[in-house]
């Protein structure tokens, strides 16, 4: 079976997409899964999580290949061995202890930059010809699925943690993916952001596929579907969401019917503190970890469920 591949995906900064990245992919490392991260923002934060502050700045500054590596050899014409770029028994567990089942491709802080690279990319040297344009096109769009088809079969799911921004980059994790992840808070509720995204995707999806099939492939297009809205940083009262916070939930799920995670991220202080150390929240002993450990192995429960369960969205 080939890896089940998921973006994580806002145009929102600050709201958990590197935080749900992190433990729905450790999470699911934790059931015997066989996990890869891909960390797709300038920032660094899921790569720094993963592996320490320290270890992270002193593998790029020694030269280990990042995620960048893989567009500059597109780029370049060369094609990229993922697992040149693979990591592996490197992604904190907990204190002394490391995952022998996640693996992680780092970020570089110039992944930005190769966004506006990849618009002005010319691969194809019949570009004037209608054939040429559509194949420089599909090109661009597709360095990250030409790299990860590549390992499919090494894991059972593959998650990418993308920046806050629908640039080339993560439109490339997109067209890599079979699912969109979309975190949210409860103070944020533009509907039309949401709809934003998914009109865009929806807009990419019709773009990729019409490029396959005036290339003469439309049987290798799968849609990107969505996974799901996952609410994050809810603040409990009574054993339940606070009256403003199970009012954003209910809102939007008389717009998303199905489209809400049944389960939500309370706002706790455990996920900060094991990120303070460059850890998942799982071994956290801190006072109250349960709830936000608990919370997120529903979380990790339902993402299994949504994503493996064929036609529930
Ligand atoms: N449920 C939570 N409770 C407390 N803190 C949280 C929770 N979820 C996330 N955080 C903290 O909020 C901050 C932002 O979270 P995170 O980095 O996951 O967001 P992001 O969407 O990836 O941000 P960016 O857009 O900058 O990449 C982090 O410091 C994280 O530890
Ligand atoms: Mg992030």
């Amino acid at each position: 079976m080939p890896a089940i591949t998921t973006s994580v995906i806002t145009r929102k900064g600050g709201v958990g997409k590197t935080t749900l990245t992190h433990h729905i992919g450790t999470g699911l490392a934790r059931r015997g899964k066989r996990i890869l991260l891909i960390d797709l923002d300038t920032q660094s934060n899921l790569s720094i999580l993963c592996i320490g502050h320290d270890p992270y700045h002193q593998l790029v500054a020694n030269g280990t290949p990042t995620i960048r590596t893989a567009f500059d050899s597109a780029l370049q014409g060369h094609r990229c061995d993922p697992r040149e770029l693979i990591l592996k028994g490197r992604v904190n567990a907990a204190k002394g202890r490391i995952y022998n089942n996640v693996d992680l491709i780092l970020a570089h802080k110039k992944i930005g930059d190769m966004s506006n690279s990849l618009a002005a990319w010319r691969p194809d040297t019949t570009e004037h010809s209608h054939d040429g344009s559509a194949r420089q096109e599909l090109s661009r769009l597709s360095v990250l699925k030409r790299l990860i088809d590549q390992v499919q079969q090494d894991y059972d799911f593959i998650l990418f943690d993308c920046p806050a921004d629908l640039n080339l980059i993560t439109r490339n994790a997109l067209i890599a993916s079979n699912f969109y992840l979309v975190p949210i808070t409860p103070e944020y509720l533009p509907l039309v952001g949401l709809n934003e995204i998914r009109n865009d995707i929806e807009t990419l999806n019709r773009k990729y596929w019409g490029l396959l099939t005036y290339l003469g492939f439309p049987e290798s297009f799968t849609p990107t579907r969505f996974a799901g809205l996952v609410f994050n940083r809810i603040n409990l009262h009574n054993g339940g969401p606070k009256q403003l916070h199970q009012h954003a939930i209910d809102l939007m799920r008389t717009q998303l019917p199905k489209g809400v995670f049944e389960n939500y991220l309370i706002n706790g202080d455990a996920i900060p503190h094991a990120a303070y150390d460059h850890l998942p929240v799982w071994s956290s002993t801190v006072y109250n970890a349960n709830k936000q450990i608990d919370a997120m192995t529903n979380i990790t429960q339902e993402f299994m469920l949504r994503v493996t369960k064929e036609g529930s969205l």
